[in-house]
């Protein structure tokens, strides 16, 4: 990489808004986290480490506010918490007065465990279980998301039990395909989420939910998939959710007050040309205001629901670098002390990162690399190919754009422990999940088959 190129791209760094500075004036660059040296970071909470920059994320959470409120009114941004969620995370984002969609009791747990207020979330979920919907209800929040058929009759039946009226969301799939990896598109109709909008079944949905005493319809809901870079298909999908709306008051009389239009905006990890927030949010608002009016209808209240371009650049990973190969072709192959169970991105989507070293590379020669982790599997490599001044061991290389599903996808496979996450605030740092130790990984576990393990017997009066 030429001097330029070297500018060119830490400016790039910077213009993407990853609160880093690296001094590319010298070749002893320092990454710096909002002020806070990552070395130092490294050295302190040890590695892998994730690390966030708290301004960064409200930064990108006010974007959004600010976008909402300038075009769509009375709209309201839900932060999908799947994308990184903790305690912490949960005061964030309750601080910043957006909603939250949790996707299980799991997610639920940790939002409440963090304060955050049970009437501002959005619950989400293909296969719900009674005791989740149970626990839904029971919280109080805001709306559940219904996804099926038999969860509209089970959640009805939660809901009388608990002698409480639900809030709920329609989710249907409008049959869109955004152009994103086959795993992350969720709008099309042979999709496993909600109910697909051929044949009536929509609208027969929304029939069969408005004769639930229990449940209170509230809107529609649809989510046609995750790091997406056209405005078309959020746009289409804007479209065909009018249509909708339009044909369900038509034929049924049900009102839509709320229409909830799903998270996916893309974000670079590496060059991608990125859509801006308020483009997006005013796009699709100006689609929903157009299409009111054609049908005349009033404008539903718009729900949106970003999680990956809330977080993901706010987040680096910090690996320490191990073993160093060369290989008989002269590529070098550097280990790093994490891999596919803090990051299962690139083995699951093909995902593409850009790294960097944080320090010591004072007057080392450039060379092509190829980073890969620590675990038992062929595949387990963070980046394929980067340029980077020759890594040696012990030097703190961080992985950028790490904010999103990488935390909360992270795994123990090989007996790994799941990193610590430390948050960057005002130029300080603050442990916010500490990392496991090795008594989390046997922590209910038993060697033994005796009465305590719970020897359950075959049948009344079996072996005792
Ligand atoms: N709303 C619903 C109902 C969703 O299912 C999702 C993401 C979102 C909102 C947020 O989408 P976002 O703004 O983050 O694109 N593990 C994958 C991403 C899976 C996305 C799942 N649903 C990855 O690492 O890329």
């Amino acid at each position: 990489m030429s001097y330029i190129q070297k500018n060119l791209f830490f400016f790039s760094l910077r213009k993407r808004g990853l609160a880093m500075a690296v001094n590319p004036m010298c070749d002893h660059n320092r990454l710096f986290i909002d002020g806070i040296d990552a070395v130092e970071l490294a050295k302190r909470y040890g590695t892998p480490l994730y690390v966030y920059s708290e301004d960064e994320m409200i930064a990108k959470m006010r974007e959004y506010t600010s976008a909402v409120r300038a075009y769509a009114g009375d709209g309201q941004v839900v932060y999908a918490s799947k994308a990184y969620l903790n305690m912490r995370m949960a005061r964030l984002v309750a601080e910043e007065g957006l909603w939250m969609d949790v996707a299980s009791g799991g997610e639920l747990h940790i939002a409440l465990a963090g304060g955050f207020p049970a009437e501002n979330v959005v619950f989400h979920g293909n296969n719900k279980t009674v005791e989740e919907l149970d626990m839904a209800v029971r919280a109080g929040v805001g709306r559940i998301v219904v996804d099926s058929l038999d969860e509209i009759l089970m959640l009805e039946a939660v809901a009388k039990a608990r002698k409480r009226v639900q809030a709920v969301v329609l989710r249907v799939t409008p049959g869109i395909d955004p152009h994103t990896h086959e795993y992350l598109t969720t709008g099309e109709i042979d999709s496993k989420f909600g109910i697909a909008l051929h044949e009536d079944r929509g609208i027969q949905a929304a029939y069969q939910i408005s004769l639930c005493p229990h449940l209170d319809f509230k809107g529609i809901h649809c989510h046609i998939g995750s790091q997406i870079f056209e405005v078309d298909p959020f746009v289409m999908a804007a479209d065909i959710m009018m249509e909708f709306i339009s044909a369900l008051w038509r034929t049924t009389g049900i009102a839509v007050e709320e229409l909830n239009l799903g998270g996916g905006l893309g974000v670079s990890y590496t060059d991608e040309e990125e859509i801006p927030v308020s483009d997006y949010i005013r796009v699709m608002s100006q689609e929903v205001q157009a299409k009111a009016s054609e049908f005349g209808l009033r404008v539903p209240r718009m729900f949106v629901e970003p999680g990956r371009s809330i977080v993901a650049q706010a987040g680096v990973t910090l690996y320490t670098v191990g073993m160093v190969k060369e290989l008989p072709g002269g590529e070098l192959v550097v280990s790093v002390d994490g891999g596919m169970s803090d990051n299962p991105r690139p083995m699951l989507y093909g995902a593409k990162y850009q790294a960097l070293l944080c320090d010591g590379q004072k007057g080392r020669a450039l060379c092509r690399v190829r980073i890969v982790g620590k675990h038992c599997e062929e595949g387990d490599t963070l980046i394929k190919e980067i340029c980077l001044p020759e890594p040696r061991t012990g030097d703190i290389l961080a992985v950028l754009v790490t904010g999103a599903y990488h935390y909360s996808m992270s795994s123990n496979y090989n007996g790994a422990l799941r990193p610590a996450v430390v948050h960057v605030r005002d130029g300080r740092a603050y442990l916010v999940v500490e990392r496991q130790t090795l008594a989390d990984l046997v922590r209910g576990q038993r060697a033994t088959l005796d009465d305590e393990s719970d020897g359950y017997a075959k049948a009344a009066g079996g072996q005792s």
